[in-house]
């Protein structure tokens, strides 16, 4: 039977991630990953970067082309009747956020793994998990056709939403939370120059609408859509025509078109699941939670978690202090409380919910308008969207 320190279950960002920390301070660790490293790299998903991350990045030793080609924003732009209002994150906080698609992120910690010699087995199959209540957890899967069997002394559950990880912890010990919005996002990814230099985050009566970008030459937007829409539906066009109606009359101008690379539809959740820890597994990243993408949260909270988690176990393997180990969930979960209820929140205030009263309407106009007249009210918006430190 294979052995290793951490078994860690997943290689999105979390798990990379983690891999990565571990590897630097002599931890040893296997990957196992259910898809294709190109499957993986071909996912388009978060965009925006907190400092806590990149500070996390560069400490995981790939900090360098993030530095680079990263972009970073002092600002964020809201949009609604017809007009943008400038949140100044800089002004507010001090502190900026960096924008770098998931993808490199992804891209530049495989690629290190790679030069420091970590195993990860990709197309890993029908992974399940045993004894993690014990002290010898073990972790069985089909490789390359035949059955393996990998022991840890840990197993990282980083294996997003729809993983084993979860589902593995007796449901009398887990609690869940959960939150599902009434439409979804259609993104679309082209070679076209941004349309504006900052992100611009708009309400509108047709449903939200987000301009981002991933470089001075490739964007990324979001429309809000129903959940039975189906992306077939959505030729380059009209999606084109349904951003240009949501945005003010500078930027629809502005608005460069263009082919599309990437077109997907993701529906909006919040959830939470309680502990993040059960015995010997600990979950980390979408495993243990999901927040709407309005907040840009989502792969942030990913880092604090592998933040807490890398600690702990750096802790017990330096000077078998489980300290680390055990306020893990806690720790944790403090700050992804805070990310689920401001990802709530700006959901909620940006978006066009149906069947809402023209009174609820009138009040998400009012909230808008207070919080771009309200230094105080930007300045709470401003530190959230820039985080915390860990
Ligand atoms: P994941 O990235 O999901 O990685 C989990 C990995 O585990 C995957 O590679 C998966 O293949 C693997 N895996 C799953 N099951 C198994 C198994 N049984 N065995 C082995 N491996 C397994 N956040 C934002 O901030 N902005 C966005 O615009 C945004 N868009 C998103 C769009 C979509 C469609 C999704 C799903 C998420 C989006 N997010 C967004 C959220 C953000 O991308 C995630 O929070 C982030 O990817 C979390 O990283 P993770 O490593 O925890 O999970
Ligand atoms: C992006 C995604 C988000 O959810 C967000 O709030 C900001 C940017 C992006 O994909 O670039």
């Amino acid at each position: 039977m294979e052995r290793t320190q951490v078994a860690i279950i997943g290689a999105g960002p979390a798990g990379l991630l983690l891999g990565q920390l571990l590897a630097r301070a002599g931890i040893e660790n296997i990957i196992l990953e259910q898809r294709s490293a190109d499957y993986v790299l071909g996912r388009i998903r978060a965009g925006v970067l907190e400092q806590g991350a990149v500070d996390l990045l560069r400490e995981a030793g790939v900090g360098e082309r993030l530095a680079r080609e990263g972009l970073v924003h002092d600002g964020i732009e809201l949009c609604f009747d017809g007009e943008r209002h400038r949140i100044d994150l800089r002004g507010h906080t001090g502190k900026a956020v960096t924008v770098y698609g998931q993808t490199e992120v992804t891209r530049d910690l495989m690629q290190a793994r790679q030069e420091i010699g970590a195993i990860t087995r990709y197309e890993a199959e029908d992974v399940s998990l045993h004894g993690v209540d014990g002290v010898n957890p073990v972790v069985r899967y089909r490789w390359q056709g035949s059955v393996r069997e990998l022991a840890c002394e840990f197993v990282a559950g980083c294996d997003g939403f729809h993983g084993v990880s979860r589902a593995s912890v007796p449901s009398q010990v887990l609690r869940t939370y959960e939150r599902v919005y009434p439409f979804g996002w259609l993104g679309v990814l082209s070679e076209t120059p941004p349309v504006s230099e900052e992100l611009i985050y708009a309400h509108h009566p047709r449903g939200f609408a987000l301009c981002s970008m991933r470089s001075r030459t490739r964007s990324r937007y979001y429309v809000q859509c129903s959940l039975e829409d189906r992306v077939e539906a959505w030729s380059d066009d009209r999606f084109w025509d349904e951003l240009r109606q949501r945005l003010d009359a500078r930027a629809a101008a502005a608005l460069v078109t263009g082919p599309s690379i990437e077109k997907s539809i993701a529906p909006l959740r919040s959830f939470v699941a309680e502990p993040m820890r059960h015995g010997r597994l600990f979950l980390a990243g979408d495993a243990a939670h999901i927040v709407p993408p309005t907040g840009a949260k989502g792969l942030n909270l990913a880092a604090s978690d592998v933040h807490y988690l890398s600690s702990g176990l750096v802790d017990w393997y330096r000077r078998g202090d489980s300290l680390g180990l055990d306020h893990y969930s806690e720790r944790a979960l403090r700050r992804v409380w805070k990310a689920e209820r401001f990802s709530w929140w700006m959901t909620s205030l940006l978006h066009r919910f149906p069947e809402v009263s023209p009174f609820e309407q009138r009040l998400q106009r009012a909230e808008l308008d207070y919080l771009v007249h309200s230094a105080a009210a930007a300045g709470a918006l401003a530190e959230n969207y820039v985080g915390l430190p860990y």
